[in-house]
């Protein structure tokens, strides 16, 4: 397929949701990209319209229900599924004639950890297997970055949204020795769009606009182990992190507070270089000015991550704070940007780095 004259038709599994829906609304102003088949659980035969009414072009448009067979003849297939349900379903896509050539983009968990007994112990069932991950600017320990994996690739794992945070906040300093990742903590405010669309009582507006609350909390989240295979990827030896998200009043966007230990030996007055080389080239993934912190509200419907880094002398301590829009660069841009370099397109075709403001 020539992609500079012709669009490729992608499928959308899980429409209907928060990713699915985010996906859709990239996609449908992406120059090279033509939605094709979307498909629901709960709200298949509704249209589109009827579930997502923000995305106007696509109003008329019926889900379908989520299958193998509905999901075929596409050069894409996104699954925006809860996870646990995209594992059988890729499997399914992959036996049918062609269907090693689709690019099946994951935006769930399956297929993010390389580490097998990791996934049963975090998720409780079996593991469905590793794909190339979807975080192209993750460095790797020899220099390299992710993003040369990604090129070409039929698979693509998706992050999760608070690794990616967590990620790009720290890993500079791990690839550059100036941070140990023995002792990372990191606290973060997250909006209620994370959670998915699904009806929880404490996701109700009257127990949440006034009130913000921690959840997962003592070691049990789900992307702790992402989060130490990708700084194991930057170069650390080990990775010891606790991690402990707090949902906040806002619908979307993620501010994570990552901290340190500096390396011993190590002048403060370096540290920064770190952040300033790792990111200098990345059209995405912004350090600010010295002293300015990035806040949820400037990321806001836009693939970018702002980063910034402090070094706490006094308690030993490098500080980073990153903030995302936990939907854009979170999952449905970072899918979009390891589309791009699946199908060998321009990395930053159809993605915006402008957020929405105030
Ligand atoms: N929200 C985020 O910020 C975010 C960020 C990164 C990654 N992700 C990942 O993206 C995936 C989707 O999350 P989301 O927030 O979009 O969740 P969501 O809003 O709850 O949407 C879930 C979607 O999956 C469908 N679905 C539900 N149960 C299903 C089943 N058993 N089989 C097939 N389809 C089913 C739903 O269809 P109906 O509505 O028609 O039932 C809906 O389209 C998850 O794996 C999540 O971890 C989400």
């Amino acid at each position: 397929m020539h992609m500079s004259t012709q669009r490729a038709r992608v499928a959308v599994a899980g429409a209907s949701g928060y990713a699915g829906g985010e996906f859709l609304r990239l996609a449908t102003n992406h120059p090279f990209l033509e939605v094709g088949t979307l498909t629901a659980h709960s709200s298949a035969g509704a249209t589109l319209g009827a579930v997502q009414p923000h995305l106007r072009s696509l109003a008329d448009r019926v889900l379908a229900p989520t299958d193998a067979a509905a999901l075929a003849g596409h050069d894409v297939v996104v699954l925006a599924l809860p996870h646990g349900a995209s594992g059988a379903l890729a499997a399914a896509i992959a036996e049918q004639p062609g269907g090693s050539d689709v690019v099946v983009v994951d935006l769930g968990a399956d297929h993010r950890l390389t580490d097998g007994a990791a996934w049963r112990q975090f998720y409780g069932t079996e593991h469905a297997g590793t794909w190339p991950y979807g975080l192209p600017e993750l460095i790797h320990a020899d220099g390299t970055r992710q993003r040369d994996a990604l090129r070409g690739t039929r698979r693509i794992a998706v992050p999760g949204c608070n690794v990616t945070a967590v990620t790009l906040g720290l890993q500079p300093g791990v690839a550059a020795g100036v941070i140990e990742a023995d002792d990372v903590v990191a606290v973060l405010a997250n909006g209620y769009s994370g959670a998915g669309r699904s009806l929880k009582p404490h996701l109700l507006a009257s127990e949440a606009l006034g009130a913000a609350a921690p959840y997962a909390v003592g070691g049990t989240h789900r992307h702790i182990p992402e989060i130490r295979q990708n700084l194991q990827v930057a170069g650390a030896p080990g990775v010891t992190i606790s991690f402990t998200p707090t949902l906040v009043p806002m619908s979307r966007g993620i501010l994570a507070t990552a901290t340190a230990r500096l390396t011993p030996g190590t002048d403060p007055a370096t540290v920064r270089a770190a952040w300033v080389r790792a990111y200098a080239d990345e059209p995405f993934v912004h350090l600010l000015p010295d002293g300015q912190w990035p806040s949820t509200a400037m990321t806001l419907g836009a693939n970018t991550a702002l980063v910034q880094v402090a070094v706490d002398e006094a308690a030993g301590r490098v500080v980073t704070v990153t903030a995302i829009d936990n939907l854009v660069k979170g999952t449905a841009g970072a899918a979009i940007q390891s589309l791009n370099l699946a199908l060998g397109l321009p990395e930053t075709a159809g993605l915006i780095t402008e957020g929405v403001a105030p």
